[in-house]
């Protein structure tokens, strides 16, 4: 029978995709039985040493059901409520968090700093890091959060990575990482996980699995495991230990399962990068910054912008300077959604819509 619905037109961000098959079926085999409740059953244990044994190390686990429950429960356990948070001004705990690092923290800052392609620069760093320490007038310097990979689709390499921790660590400052699409960025890198984390200093990673598979899934992987204790009651307190957490762990399980979390992460890379591919070659649209995982900046003509939404596209265009907009590739983004969006592109510039 010819499926007849609309194509999904859909490019607003990486959380519309459905799940992995192999996910739903794990789900579907945890669903009868009994299993301990809160995290003490056998596949969460399970999840605990796939991690192991993909970042090389004895982590901790906990596992949460958004990402910003990963991130403010991380900060919490990285600052006092004097401290503050340097991370980048597009980070997403500084714009899409509705003041939880802040109410998780009790109270501590966010300092924005600026930089290319959402990374942090490492001289507005190292400037940060030394401001009004020790002075009881001010926050006091207490942790630095990048975001792996960045808000605006590019990753920060290991040496870029090596060098803020290395301002961090020298100013005796913890780090965090917000790796809502750390699998993209350890695909388009090819480097190891543990390359990427805890061998450069990072001390607690938000492990996000939502936006590249899992259902309602994602992480904190703990690399300091004196925090544990704490971050344990931390997310009790917070309602992020599940009775039925054999549900998020049956996700996470099969996420790690034979690569799926890279395979569905380089896949999404390769859409965003055909993408680009693509619009780089329309007269009158103009990529911007840098793509290496699935998000995607670039300037269209505002007439554009209508005729795409007017065709049923859906993605964030109001949320920048006029003309920007931001479009996100899935594990489920298919060869055929990309071009189909080319050829509306190319159609749209064509007709005089620019
Ligand atoms: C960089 C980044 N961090 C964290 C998150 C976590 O968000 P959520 O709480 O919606 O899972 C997102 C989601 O958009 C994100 O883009």
């Amino acid at each position: 029978m010819t499926d007849t619905r609309p194509l999904p037109r859909v490019f607003s961000s990486d959380n519309t995709a459905g799940t992995s098959p192999e996910i739903a079926d794990a789900v579907a085999r945890a669903v009868t039985g009994p299993a301990l409740p809160y995290g003490a059953d056998a596949v969460t244990g399970r999840v605990r040493d796939r991690l192991r044994e993909i970042f090389e190390t004895d982590v901790d686990v906990l596992i949460v059901s958004t990402g910003t429950a990963a991130n403010v429960l991380s900060l919490a356990a990285l600052t006092p409520p004097w401290g503050s948070v340097l991370c980048h001004r597009d980070s997403h705990i500084n714009n899409d968090e509705c003041g939880a690092p802040e109410f998780y923290t009790a109270g501590a800052k966010l300092v924005p700093l600026d930089g290319r392609d959402a990374k942090i620069d490492p001289d507005l760093l190292r400037t940060a890091v030394r401001h009004k320490t020790g002075d009881v007038h001010s926050v006091e310097p207490s942790v630095v959060s990048v975001t792996q990979a960045t808000e605006t689709g590019a990753v920060l390499t290991p040496d870029e990575l090596g060098t803020l921790a290395t301002i961090t660590r020298d100013a005796g400052l913890r780090l965090h990482m917000d790796g809502a699409r750390f699998a993209g960025a350890v695909a388009a890198l090819g480097r190891t996980p543990a390359d990427l984390t805890w061998r450069a200093g990072v001390d607690l990673l938000s492990f996000g699995a939502t936006k590249n598979g899992t259902m309602t899934a994602d992480a904190i992987v703990v690399f300091d495991r004196a925090l544990t204790p704490e971050l344990s009651f931390r997310a009790k307190r917070a309602g992020q230990i599940a009775a039925k957490n054999r549900f998020h762990a049956a996700q996470l399980d099969a996420y790690l399962t034979d690569g799926l979390w890279l395979r569905n992460a380089a896949h999404a890379n390769s859409m965003a990068a055909r993408l680009r591919h693509g619009l780089n070659a329309v007269p009158g649209v103009e990529p911007l910054g840098t793509t290496d995982a699935n998000i995607l900046f670039c300037r269209l003509p505002q007439p554009v912008i209508e005729k795409l939404l007017a065709d049923g596209f859906v993605f964030y265009h109001d949320r920048w300077e006029p003309g920007v907009v931001r479009l996100v590739t899935s594990f489920a983004t298919t060869e055929d959604d990309v071009d189909d969006l080319l050829r509306a592109v190319g159609d749209a510039t064509a007709t005089g819509s620019r």
